[in-house]
This record gives C-alpha cells, sequence and structure tokens, in this order.
C-alpha cells in the first residue's frame, strides 16, 4: 500500500468515529512525528472509544448507586471471642508460613501523578522520614530486605510506574542500587494510558503528533501486572499471593502475616484492609455489599442518608472506609485477565493542556475536559470470595497526599513518630510527652531495627534512654 492510500484509510477510519482531527497537522509533521502519530492511533480500539465517548464523556455512567446495598462485614482488629482469638493465631502462623516460602511478593502502585502533592519527580522520591529523610521507596525498600531477613527467604518487590515517570523511577532505583535489594528482586512496569477527552467526545492532542492522555487509573494495574510480565515473574518465583499498596502510605504494613494468613485461610481471591471512619463524611470509599459481593461505593457517591445512619450504639452503619491496601491472588490475576475483562470506568472534568485546532498550546484556567480512570476496588465483585479486616489507623494509614494540612508530609511525618513512640512504650522504654500528651522528641526506627513492637522488644537494650528534644533513630 502507498503511503498516500495508507493515509486514505487512516483518515476515513478516524472520520467513521468523528475523531478525524487527530490528523489535522498530518501535512506539516515529519516522517518520525507521522510515524509516532500512526502508532498511537493503530493502538486505539476506536469502537470501544465510542462506547466510552457515549457512556462516560457524553453522559456520566460511572456514578450509578445501586438500588440494593448494605454495610459489609469485617474481621475486628483485635480478636473479640475466644474462637476468634484461637483464628487470629493459627491465621498469623500461616501468614508467617507463607512468607517463609516466599509466596507473598509486595507491589506498589505507583504511576499516578500526584497533583495534589505538587513534588517533582515520582512520589515515591518524597522524602518522608522524619530524621534521616529516607524516601517513600526507600522506606518500601529496606522493609522488604527487613522481611526477608527476618523470613530466611527473598520477597520479590513489583511495581508500577507510568509513562509520566517510569524512567526517573528506574534511574532512582538503579542509582540507590535497590536500597539494599537484589536487583533481580525487583521487577519495574508500566501501567497502560488513556486518551484525554473533549467535553464533545474528541480526542484531545498535547501537541501537533501526540494524543493527551494519561495513566488508566489504579484499576489498570490487574492489566498491567499481566501484560508487563509481573505474573510471569511470579509464576516462576513461585508468589502466590500479592501485597498491593499505595506509594504514598509510609506506614503500610506490607507483609502482615495476620493479614495475609486470614486471607488464605478463608480461600479469598482478594481481600482488602479498611478502617473505622472518622466520621460519616470522611473521603474514602465505603465497603459495602452488593447483591452479597463486597463492592466499594465512593463517599462522593454514597447517599447522604445512608452514610449519616448509625447503630443505636451510635456506630455509623457504614463505618468501614477503603484505603488502598489489599491483598490478591496471582491467580485471580491469571483468571481475570484469561477473558475480557474491564473495569468500570470513574470520569473526572479537568484541566488538560492541548493543542488546538489553530495549532495554538493551551493550558486551561478552567476544566476543559475528561480523564477516564479506572479504580482497583472495582474487581472486589469480581472475586468469588472477598475478606476484609478492620486496622488501626495510627498503625498502618498516614498517607502523603497533599502539600500542606490534612494528609501531608506533616501529618504523616507525625505519624511516623507517633507510632515509634507507641511501639517503644508498649515495650516499657519511656518516652517524653508534652502536658497535652504529644510525644517532646523525634523518633525513627529503621526497617532494619524493628518491623514491629515484638521486634523492638528483642532488642530493648540497644535502646537508649530519651529525653525531651531528642531525634533518636533507631537503626542496626
Ligand atoms: P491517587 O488517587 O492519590 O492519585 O492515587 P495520585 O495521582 O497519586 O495523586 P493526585 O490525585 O494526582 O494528587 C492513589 C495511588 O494510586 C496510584 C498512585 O501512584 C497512588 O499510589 N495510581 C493512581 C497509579 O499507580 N496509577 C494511576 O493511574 C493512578
Amino acid at each position: 500500500m502507498s503511503n498516500e492510500q495508507a493515509f486514505e484509510r487512516l483518515q476515513s477510519h478516524l472520520q467513521a468515529h468523528q475523531q478525524a482531527h487527530l490528523i489535522h497537522f498530518w501535512p506539516g509533521l515529519s516522517p518520525e512525528e507521522r510515524e509516532k502519530l500512526c502508532n498511537q492511533i493503530g493502538k486505539l480500539d476506536l469502537d470501544r472509544i465510542d462506547r466510552w465517548v457515549k457512556d462516560y464523556v457524553i453522559h456520566d455512567q460511572s456514578a450509578k448507586i445501586p438500588d440494593h446495598f448494605g454495610p459489609a462485614m469485617a474481621y475486628a482488629a483485635q480478636p473479640d471471642t475466644p474462637d476468634m482469638t484461637e483464628k487470629y493465631v493459627r491465621a498469623t502462623a500461616l501468614g508467617e508460613d507463607l512468607l517463609r516460602q516466599g509466596r507473598v511478593g509486595a507491589f506498589v502502585v505507583a504511576g499516578g501523578q500526584g497533583t495534589r502533592l505538587g513534588f517533582e519527580g515520582p512520589k515515591g522520591n518524597f522524602p518522608i522520614s522524619p530524621i534521616k529523610q529516607k524516601t517513600l521507596f526507600q522506606l518500601f525498600a529496606e522493609t522488604i530486605l527487613a522481611t526477608s531477613l527476618k523470613y530466611g527467604t527473598r520477597c520479590p518487590w513489583y511495581i508500577m510506574t507510568s509513562p509520566l515517570n517510569h524512567e526517573p523511577t528506574r534511574d532512582t532505583l538503579e542509582a540507590n542500587h535497590y536500597f539494599g535489594l537484589p536487583e533481580e528482586d525487583v521487577f519495574i512496569f508500566q501501567q497502560g494510558t488513556l486518551p484525554n477527552f473533549a467535553l464533545d467526545g474528541q480526542i484531545l492532542l498535547s501537541n501537533k503528533h501526540t494524543l493527551a492522555t494519561s495513566p488508566d487509573g489504579h484499576g489498570g494495574s490487574l492489566k498491567a501486572l499481566f501484560e508487563g510480565g509481573a505474573v510471569a515473574h511470579m509464576q516462576a518465583r513461585g508468589v502466590e499471593y500479592i501485597s498491593y499498596w499505595q506509594v504514598d502510605n509510609p506506614l503500610i504494613n506490607i507483609f502482615d502475616p495476620l493479614f495475609i494468613g486470614l486471607h488464605a485461610l478463608d480461600g479469598s481471591q482478594m481481600s482488602s484492609k479498611s478502617l473505622v471512619k472518622t466520621g460519616p463524611m470522611e473521603k474514602v470509599g465505603n465497603f459495602c455489599l452488593v447483591d452479597n459481593k463486597v463492592t466499594v461505593i465512593e463517599y462522593s457517591d454514597l447517599p447522604d442518608e445512608a452514610a449519616l445512619r448509625r447503630h443505636p450504639d451510635g456506630s455509623l452503619v457504614f463505618e468501614l472506609g477503603s484505603i488502598g491496601i489489599h491483598l490478591v491472588n496471582r491467580t485471580f490475576v491469571e483468571q481475570l485477565n484469561a477473558g475480557e475483562f474491564s473495569l468500570p470506568f470513574h470520569r473526572a472534568v479537568k484541566k488538560i493542556p492541548h493543542i488546538t485546532p489553530e495549532g495554538k498550546y493551551v493550558e486551561p484556567d478552567e476544566p476543559n475536559g475528561i480523564k477516564l480512570e479506572t479504580f482497583v476496588f472495582d474487581a472486589l465483585p469480581l472475586a468469588s470470595h472477598s475478606m476484609i479486616l478492620k486496622t488501626i489507623r495510627s498503625e498502618e494509614f498516614g498517607p502523603v497526599k497533599n502539600a500542606t494540612g490534612v494528609d501531608s508530609a506533616e501529618t504523616s511525618r507525625q505519624m511516623i513518630i507517633d507510632r515509634a513512640g507507641a511501639w517503644l512504650e508498649s515495650i516499657g522504654t519511656a518516652v517524653p510527652r508534652k502536658d497535652n500528651g504529644q510525644i517532646d522528641c523525634v523518633l525513627e526506627i529503621a526497617p532494619s531495627f524493628a518491623l514491629t513492637p515484638e521486634d523492638l522488644c528483642k532488642k530493648a537494650d540497644r535502646i537508649p534512654e530519651i529525653k525531651p528534644g531528642d531525634s533518636v533513630y533507631l537503626s542496626d
């Protein structure tokens, strides 16, 4: 086929889907630019895109609330009956066995844009530890290394990036020698992208030969794990359970034997940790039951009447908040990818930089387009069984989302200090506190020193006396 014929074919294909503007600048493009544009267009499934435009861009199908839903059930953070105590002991032992056998892999999703934090570079490079200023990536790597040593195994680490941050993420890890992990235990792969749309459904161009795209949401991880080769790597390594977390949570307990054990004992395919919400309107997804399946309903979609409903004892009926911590069976990811699987889209109206038909680059002041994303928790109803474990906020959830205020570096860092203080006090170490109860020193415990209060207890003789105003870094 001649170049001209190929172009005409491309043109009529695009015209049939009202996207012919994508080749508006064709005459002025260099051969390389044309090839780049053709490659991107070639990857679009325009029939599906027509459906997305109709269902999500022009109309909004994404916020559909089911007719009937109720609250989901969860295991308590601490066992509350003798039977449960026995089950938690059994689950913890099983979880530890699975860790020893190397059947659990760590998986962080780090492909987001991090717009709210406004940090230059991958969010995982954000310095967060209170004394040593270790980055999020360093803390995770040290935790994985310490866990591997503790259980006499090698836990592989899977990191999902996006085209926005893949290279800098890889470069950081390489330059820092994977923070002590063997290189072959770190597997970095990219998630997919989706085109950005104008409000009328036309795909936007970010320059004359490039489509405007953005990462396809953390839900994209379930495809990317498979397509990016991580699942094959897991198979080869004997990894069966994937411990999923978000890059912005330095308090994450990556390998929690209790969570792993309960998940395995219950035969769950995808499990979640949850928090009891601070109030009815806390901005976290709500764990609900829809047709007997665990389903997350976003805070913005849960009707106020349901959010405000309380039990006679005053507790919220919809009390379980979703915090982006899951365990996923590798075989579940394989099963999803064996068929035509797609998660529902969530639409966000955003300011999207683009090029106008006149060739002018615009950074809009007002929202001008639609970004589509999928969310990982939308896979929960696809699981044959899904378990939820309540957790304690101060132990496991201190996200760095914003530059200042709520869920910022400052609050997260304080939570790291507070947790270290609570662990030290739990083993009988005196921690200076102000009259108002706030910790009056700066504390940081290296993962190599202790991953839990029990680890800390074994090293009690190495903990110095802590005086008000001290900065105490405990490390091996
Ligand atoms: P957030 O929803 O907090 O989004 O992501 P974000 O992009 O990090 O930050 P904002 O909203 O632009 O400020 C939660 C987690 O999901 C990952 C993020 O990296 C973070 O760990 N994520 C999000 C992806 O890996 N890919 C995506 O496409 C979106």
